[in-house]
């Protein structure tokens, strides 16, 4: 039931975040030996107190019914994050902008799968259109950050297949840098 993966729930919250209109968005992901944490955070329309304290309630959702959502991304998620002894926080101002943050504990047996983040990272970098969207990634010591700025100075137009296959592979590569253990 739910989103079975923590890229999933990654993915929900960023589109979130393109849904609300946002020019930019910030995706951090920050892992270590017992913690995966994200934070996205936009310049979307942002909530008032009334949404925010709906924003939990199961099938609360103020898209458009034509379009598919059920409205149950940010609910699945609380649920995900708290069965593992984690947390999400929700901050958000009217007119500026939203921070999602959760966090999971890995070591817990109820943890979701953290699933196929590269190819998570690659799908919302080349379909972020008219959206400045940067990701800053970390695992104990190691980093990478990636935009689809750089991607489109780099690539001019990221939809040809020539570009989207780059993408992929680009942020595979990425990620198993900060991934592989280190020979010792
Ligand atoms: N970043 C954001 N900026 C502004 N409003 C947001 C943001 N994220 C969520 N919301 C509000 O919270 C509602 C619920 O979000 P949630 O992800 O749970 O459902 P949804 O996106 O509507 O549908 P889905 O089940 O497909 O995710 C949204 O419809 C929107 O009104
Ligand atoms: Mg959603």
């Amino acid at each position: 039931m739910g989103l079975r993966t923590i890229s999933d729930h990654i993915m929900d919250i960023v589109q979130n975040s393109f849904n609300a209109g946002a020019t930019k968005v910030t995706l951090k992901i920050e892992q270590n030996k017992n913690w995966f944490c994200f934070q996205v955070q936009d310049n979307g329309k942002g909530m008032d107190q009334e949404q925010l304290s709906r924003i939990f309630d199961p099938f609360y959702t103020t898209r458009d019914p034509r379009i598919r959502r059920v409205g149950l991304g940010l609910p699945f998620l609380k649920q995900a994050a708290e069965m593992t002894g984690g947390s999400i926080e929700v901050k958000s101002t009217k007119g500026v902008g939203t921070i999602v943050k959760a966090c999971f504990n890995t070591n817990h047996v109820d943890c979701q799968e953290i699933g196929d983040l590269s190819d998570s990272l690659s799908t919302l970098l080349i379909s972020s259109n008219d959206v400045e969207l940067t990701v800053y990634r970390s695992k104990d010591t190691r980093s990478y950050s990636i935009s689809n700025a750089e991607l489109r100075e780099v690539l001019k137009d990221l939809s040809s297949p020539f570009a989207i296959k780059f993408v992929y592979q680009v942020v595979e590569e990425l990620e198993k840098s900060v991934i592989e253990e280190v020979p010792k």
